[in-house]
C-alpha cells in the first residue's frame, strides 16, 4: 500500500467562492463583495452574493460530503463574516455559524481544515491601506487569535493565507482580482511583505493560545518539470523552481524561504535591486516562527531542460491537453512539486488543492459525466502516488473543489467542481468524478 491509512483524503471549498449570504446576520463587506460591483470586473457581472448559498445549506453539503467519503474538508473563514470591520466587535452570529459547521462536520467523521484568509478582506481595512499598510500584519494576528479560541478545542490544522501570490499580484499589480490595484513592483512587494508577517504574527498568536494546533501557510507551488529524468534536467528543473525572475509573482521561493528558512532567496532579492520591500529588525524572525507543515496549491508547471548550468524552457507541445481555463494538463507536478518542496524544505507536506475547471453540463441522464476531470485527477494522483512510495512525507489530498463555485474574475463561467451546481435552483448533482473519487477513497489510493 503506498497511501498510509491515515492518508487525509479531502475537498476544498473557501467562503466567498461558496456562501452567499453576503450580508446576512451582521457580516460586514468585503474587498470582494466591492470588486464584484465594479463595472467589467468579473465575466458576466457575476458576484459572490448569492453562490452556491452554502450558508443556508449546510446539512445538505455536509450529507454530500459524506456520501463523497471524504476525510477532511478544508474550509475558510471569513473574515468580516467573524468581525465586520476586520478589528473590534465580534459578531457572535459568524463564530456560531462556523461554530455549527465544524460540529457538524465532526458529526460527521470530516475533519475541518481551516484556511484563515483566502482573500474576502474586510472592506474596512482596505481603506486603512488594506495590505500596503503594515498595521495589517497586527490586525490578522488579531482575527487568527479570535478564531483560534473559539475552534481550536476542535480544529487541528489551520493555513493562515491562501495563495499570497495571487491575492497580492493579481490584487494589487495585473488588476484582475480585489481589490483592484495595478500599483508598481515595489509596492507589490511590500504588500507582500506584511502579507508576510501577518502570517508570521498571526502563527505567534495562535500559539499563545493553543499549543496542539499545526499551522502552515499555503502559497501556489507552480514548480518546473524536468524534461527527462536525466540528472542534468532534474537538476535544472529543480534550479529553475526556485529561481525568481519577473514582476509576476508567481514565484515559490519568495514565499516559502522566508517562512521555512527565515530569509528572502538571495538571488531574488539581488534581482529586484530597489525594489525590494522595507524589512524591520526582527521581521524574518516573526515570518520564519516555526510551522508545523507545509501546505501548497498545485495545478500546473512548465518542462525545462538543461543548458550548460542553466535551463531552458521546453516548446509547448502541441498536444498537451489544456482546461477550460487554458491551464497545461501537467501531471507530473505532483511528483516534483513535493519533491522539490521536501528537499529544500524538509516538512510533512499537505497538497491544499489540486483540480480541473471545465464546462459541465447535466447530460440527458441528469447526470455529468466528466470523463476528464477523472482522468485529470487519476493522472496528478498517480504522480503523487509516486512521490509517497519515494517516502516524500505527503499527509493529504485535498481536490479542489467540493463544489462549482464562484471563480473569482471568472465568475461561474469555470466549474471545478466534484459536484455540479445548478445556480437558479441550488440543487446539487454530484458528478461521475465525485463517485470516482469516492471509490478512489474508500480503496485508499488502490484504484490509482
Ligand atoms: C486557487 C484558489 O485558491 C482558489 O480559490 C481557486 O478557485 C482555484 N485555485 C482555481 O483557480
Amino acid at each position: 500500500m503506498s497511501f498510509s491509512k491515515d492518508f487525509l483524503w479531502g475537498a476544498a471549498t473557501a467562503a466567498y467562492q461558496i456562501e452567499g449570504a453576503y450580508k446576512e446576520a451582521g457580516k460586514g463587506e468585503s474587498i470582494w463583495d466591492m470588486f464584484c460591483r465594479k463595472e467589467g470586473a468579473i465575466k458576466e457581472g457575476h458576484d459572490g452574493k448569492k453562490a452556491c448559498d452554502h450558508y443556508n445549506r449546510i446539512d445538505e453539503d455536509i450529507a454530500l460530503m459524506k456520501s463523497l467519503g471524504i476525510k477532511a474538508y478544508r474550509l475558510s473563514l471569513s473574515w468580516p463574516r467573524i468581525l465586520p470591520n476586520g478589528v473590534g466587535e465580534v459578531n457572535h452570529a459568524g463564530l456560531d455559524f462556523y461554530s455549527d459547521l465544524i460540529d457538524k462536520l465532526i458529526a460527521a467523521g470530516i475533519e475541518p481544515i481551516i484556511t484563515l484568509y483566502h482573500w474576502d478582506l474586510p472592506k474596512t481595512l482596505f481603506m486603512k491601506g488594506g495590505w500596503l499598510n503594515r498595521n495589517i500584519a497586527e490586525d490578522f494576528a488579531n482575527y487568527a487569535k479570535i478564531c483560534v479560541e473559539a475552534f481550536a478545542d476542535r480544529v487541528e490544522k489551520w493555513i493562515t493565507l491562501n495563495e499570497p501570490q495571487c491575492f497580492v499580484f493579481l490584487g494589487h499589480s495585473a488588476g484582475v482580482h480585489a481589490p483592484g490595484l495595478e500599483l508598481p513592483l515595489k509596492e507589490c512587494l511590500q504588500a507582500g511583505h506584511h502579507a508576510l508577517l501577518a502570517h508570521g504574527k498571526a502563527a505567534i498568536a495562535m500559539r499563545e493560545v493553543s499549543h496542539k494546533i499545526k499551522i502552515a501557510c499555503a502559497p501556489m507551488g507552480l514548480f518546473k518539470l524536468p524534461a527527462s529524468e536525466n540528472s542534468e534536467d532534474i537538476e535544472a528543473a529543480r534550479k529553475a523552481s526556485f529561481h525568481v525572475d519577473g514582476d509576476h509573482g508567481f514565484w515559490t521561493s519568495w514565499w516559502y524561504d522566508p517562512i521555512y528558512l527565515g530569509h528572502y532567496p538571495q538571488q531574488g532579492w539581488k534581482e529586484f535591486g530597489d525594489n525590494v520591500p522595507q524589512v524591520e529588525e526582527g521581521d524574518m524572525e516573526i515570518i520564519s516562527s516555526e510551522m508545523d507543515f507545509l501546505a501548497t496549491n498545485f495545478y500546473m508547471g512548465d518542462e525545462v531542460k538543461a543548458e550548460g548550468d542553466s535551463w531552458v524552457l521546453s516548446p509547448e507541445d502541441p498536444s498537451i491537453a489544456k482546461t477550460a481555463f487554458d491551464w497545461k494538463v501537467t501531471p507530473s507536478l505532483l511528483y516534483w512539486g513535493p519533491r522539490f518542496l521536501y528537499e529544500r524544505y524538509g516538512k510533512e507536506i499537505m497538497i491544499t488543492e489540486n483540480g480541473f475547471s471545465q464546462h459541465d453540463v447535466i447530460a440527458e441522464d441528469g447526470a455529468v459525466h466528466d470523463q476528464n476531470r477523472i482522468l485529470y485527477t487519476k493522472q496528478y494522483l498517480s504522480h503523487l502516488q509516486r512521490a509517497v512510495e519515494e517516502n516524500v512525507p505527503v499527509t493529504g489530498y485535498m481536490h479542489w473543489s467540493l463544489m462549482d463555485n464562484f471563480e473569482w474574475g471568472e465568475g461561474y463561467t469555470q466549474r471545478f467542481g466534484l459536484t455540479y451546481i445548478n445556480y437558479e435552483t441550488g440543487e446539487r448533482t454530484i458528478k461521475d468524478s465525485g463517485y470516482w473519487y469516492r471509490d478512489l477513497i474508500d480503496s485508499n489510493g488502490a484504484l490509482l
